[in-house]
């Protein structure tokens, strides 16, 4: 009888989940178990396209490490019954240091695409950025989302199509224009040229048995409208109706001719804040703050345009001591838990960008996957704060973090 009692005190049974996208992320505690659950569900070119980079991939994976590299310097008994997150950015507050990323195809990783990751996003108060090759249109966004929105431009060959795009990123109230500026060639992605991948995922013998393997994708894919890329729909760059590889499209229709000078054109058909994204020195930095410019991204493109070039993280304290106070400082690539958004804001950073990360959660589970994600950074930067006694994202400085094995000095 007591043994009875015993067992019934300690068994709990578990309501069984019958909603099969929360059953698919029940139990995934991390991005890296969402990039795991997308793997099993997305088509394997599909995934291999998000989840891959240039080459050798030595840039994608140090972008990781440099984060994993770094120690922090915890304090304790500091009174943190109030840890803040907040902080601000282009001059208005976000929930904490992130902005999501441009991604080109979003819709590729669920038919939702852009409209879910825009509305995520502007659930949990932080900007999004939509990539100039969006499957979801500047104005279908906006009419999604009240929320802050940012447009990244890719320099068409037909500087007429851009100033058109600026245009109606505009009259759509996006906030801020992002140039993408490492990408004046496509680098090297070799799993799609292995797979001969293309945009949309075009239907041939190989595409017809893993879309059999993956049959929950496969029927979203079909049953959805079919992608396209959206803001040009019907021009005469191609707009997907016919699949194309990423390599033909952007070495045929953006401009490797790019330049400075065009940096300032941009500023004279657009009045709000650009930020140049794709800065990899800090001599360009220099040059940026110059420029007069809101906001540069330091990135390497998640390290898929030149593989060799150097980790992100590594960048941002050089950078910070070059222009910081100039000029705000993002910092993309890598960022895979909230801890490495203190990292990077630490080391001198106005904030982060992610881009796989969100995606990950998108193939995973939609538009929830998404919500995981962000929720998951959300409080992985209270309780990293937390942790290391700062009470305040604003408080966040150098001396949180040991360098390459130093002492703390606070
Ligand atoms: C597009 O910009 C990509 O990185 O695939």
């Amino acid at each position: 009888m007591s043994m009875w009692a015993t067992l019934r005190s300690v068994l709990r049974f578990k309501r069984v989940e019958t909603d099969p996208v929360e059953r698919r992320i029940a139990r995934a505690a991390s991005v890296a178990d969402l990039r795991r659950i997308a793997q099993r569900r997305l088509p394997a070119g599909v995934f291999d396209y998000i989840d891959g980079a240039a080459e050798d991939e030595r840039t994608m994976r140090a972008n990781c490490e440099a984060f994993e590299r770094v120690t922090f310097n915890p304090r304790v008994l500091r009174d943190l019954s109030d840890v803040d997150t907040g902080t601000t950015l282009l001059g208005r507050p976000l929930a904490y240091p992130l902005v999501l990323a441009p991604t080109g195809f979003t819709r590729i990783a669920d038919p939702d695409g852009e409209l879910a990751v825009a509305r995520a996003a502007a659930r949990a108060d932080l900007p999004y950025t939509l990539s100039t090759l969006s499957t979801r249109s500047i104005e279908e966004v906006r009419s999604v989302s009240d929320g802050r929105l940012w447009f990244q431009v890719y320099a068409w060959r037909d500087r007429g199509l851009v100033a058109e795009m600026v245009a109606r990123a505009r009259a759509a109230r996006y906030e801020a224009l992002v140039l993408t500026v490492d990408t004046a060639v496509l680098g090297r992605r070799e799993r799609d040229v292995r797979r001969g991948f293309s945009l949309p995922p075009s239907v041939g013998p190989g595409t017809l048995v893993d879309g059999a393997l993956h049959p929950g994708w496969t029927w979203a894919f079909v049953r959805s409208e079919p992608i396209r890329f959206a803001n040009v729909v019907g021009r005469d760059v191609g707009d997907g109706a016919s699949p194309v590889t990423l390599s033909d499209y952007i070495n045929t229709q953006f401009d490797p001719a790019l330049s400075w000078s065009d940096v300032e054109w941009l500023r004279s058909i657009w009045d709000g804040p650009i930020v140049i994204k794709g800065i990899q020195s800090v001599e360009d930095a220099r040059i940026a703050a110059d420029a007069g410019v809101a906001a540069i991204a330091l990135s390497n493109h998640g390290g898929r345009q030149l593989d060799g070039s150097p980790a992100i993280f590594d960048l941002v304290a050089p950078v910070a001591d070059a222009v910081g106070g100039r000029i705000e400082i993002i910092c993309d690539g890598g960022v895979r838990r909230g801890g490495d958004i203190v990292k990077a804001v630490a080391a001198g950073a106005n904030a982060c960008m992610a881009g796989r990360a969100y995606l990950y959660g998108l193939g995973a589970a939609g538009e929830r996957g998404v919500d995981r994600v962000l929720g998951w950074f959300a409080s992985d930067v209270v309780r990293t704060l937390t942790l290391l006694g700062v009470a305040s994202v604003k408080d966040l400085d150098r001396t949180a973090i040991l360098e390459d094995g130093a002492t703390g000095t606070r």
